[in-house]
């Protein structure tokens, strides 16, 4: 008879009995009831539970869903930027696979807590040393989850080259990373490769309408699009963002979303670029001064997005580069910490030196 759900072949050779060493790695996320409690942050509340939760990449988790389905799992390396659903679509995959047995059958390891190859190795093989349960007549192969991939030394990924090829059998690996350069490229191909592209604002803005509705929100059409703006496809940044402006505001507007994460609002930015394009040195420092301490922001900040506006007005280029090149030395010299009121003044320099210019090029 087929099995219900039949998995990989596995050789039993080691198996044995006795219960499985998953207490090292982070396994809070491998839970397969779905988290239900008010102090729950919402990235976690809100975690795609199934693939079908999963929101953009459609190609990649249906690629992944068939090979899993059709007993063809390959190794996995996933890779992408922060908060685009990495850690969520290797989950998800795993509960369908294994249903109420997903504590037994997967170890997730965080490299960047287990750094030590030996730690990792003496885990891995406990694991999948270990009696395999069956889903019907066959032993499943198991899942290792190796999050945060990038964060192992050179040293440990060519141990774990080794590691892979040894369980290979019994146990499936699923790489999980943001840098895929950091990664080796033996380790990198003995893995099918998935990119995870930052989400793009139509998805970012369809799973936060699912959340307001959810959490029966007050949110303005201009909150939401601050939100999306602000989290530049990361999805996580996007529900954090909701929800911090949540607790600290009724309704969530854009200024209340700007308020809450510390931003410069893009009228401010606006009124900024006009007084250092317009004003006395003297009053734009006064005035500069007193919207950033009203509104409580960095001027690390302001310069990244002025700097934004500068590529967006009419300029000869050479008067554009020359302004851009002193905001990144600003930039530069409050990375170390300089003081914010003489780069204040260093960035309306700039700004007067520009406009002679500009009134140079036009003579
Ligand atoms: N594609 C997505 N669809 C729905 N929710 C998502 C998606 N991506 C991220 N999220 C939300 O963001 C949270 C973090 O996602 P996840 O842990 O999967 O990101 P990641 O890509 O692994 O990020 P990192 O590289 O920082 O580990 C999830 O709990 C979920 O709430
Ligand atoms: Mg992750």
């Amino acid at each position: 008879m087929a099995e219900e759900i039949s998995l990989m072949e596995i050789d039993d050779e080691e198996g044995t009995s006795g219960s499985l060493k998953t207490d090292k790695g982070k396994n809070v996320a491998v839970s397969a009831a779905p988290p239900d409690s008010k102090a729950i942050p919402w990235v976690e509340k809100y975690r795609p539970q199934s693939l079908d939760d999963v929101a953009a990449h459609r190609d990649i988790v249906e690629t992944i869903d068939r090979l899993a389905s059709g007993n063809r799992l390959p190794h996995l390396l996933l890779y992408g930027p922060p908060g685009t659903g990495k850690t969520s679509t290797v989950l998800a995959m795993a509960r369908k696979l294994y249903g109420n047995q997903l504590q037994n059958m997967v170890l997730e390891l965080n490299a960047s807590d287990d750094r030590g190859i030996d730690v990792v190795r003496q885990q891995i093989q406990d694991f999948a040393s270990t009696q395999s349960i069956s889903f019907g007549a066959k032993p499943a192969v198991k899942l290792v989850l190796l999050d945060e991939a990038d964060a192992m030394t050179k040293d440990a990924q060519f141990a774990l080259r080794r590691v892979i090829e040894k369980y290979t059998r019994s146990t499936r690996f699923a790489l999980i990373c943001n840098n895929v350069n950091k990664i080796i490229p033996a380790l990198q191909s003995r893995c099918t490769r998935f990119r995870f592209a930052p989400l793009d604002s139509v998805h970012v803005t369809g799973r936060l309408k699912h959340v307001i509705s959810s959490e029966g929100l007050d949110v303005h059409e201009n909150g939401l699009k601050a939100l999306v703006r602000l989290s530049n496809g990361d999805m996580r940044k996007a529900l954090n963002i909701l929800q911090s402006t949540h607790m600290a505001s009724q309704q969530i507007t854009e200024e209340a979303v700007y308020l809450c994460t510390g931003n410069p609002m893009p009228k401010d930015i606006e009124q900024i670029a006009h007084w250092l394009l317009n004003e006395s040195f003297l009053t734009s420092h006064k005035r500069i001064s007193e919207i950033k301490s009203r509104k409580g922001l960095a001027l690390v900040d302001i310069l990244r997005e002025v700097t934004m506006f500068v590529f967006r007005i009419k300029m000869p280029a050479e008067v554009r580069i020359q302004l851009i090149n002193e905001m990144a030395d600003i930039e530069y010299r409050l990375s170390l910490a300089c003081n914010d009121k003489l780069q204040l003044g260093s960035l309306i320099s700039a700004f007067t030196r520009a406009r002679a210019s500009l009134v140079a090029a036009a003579k």
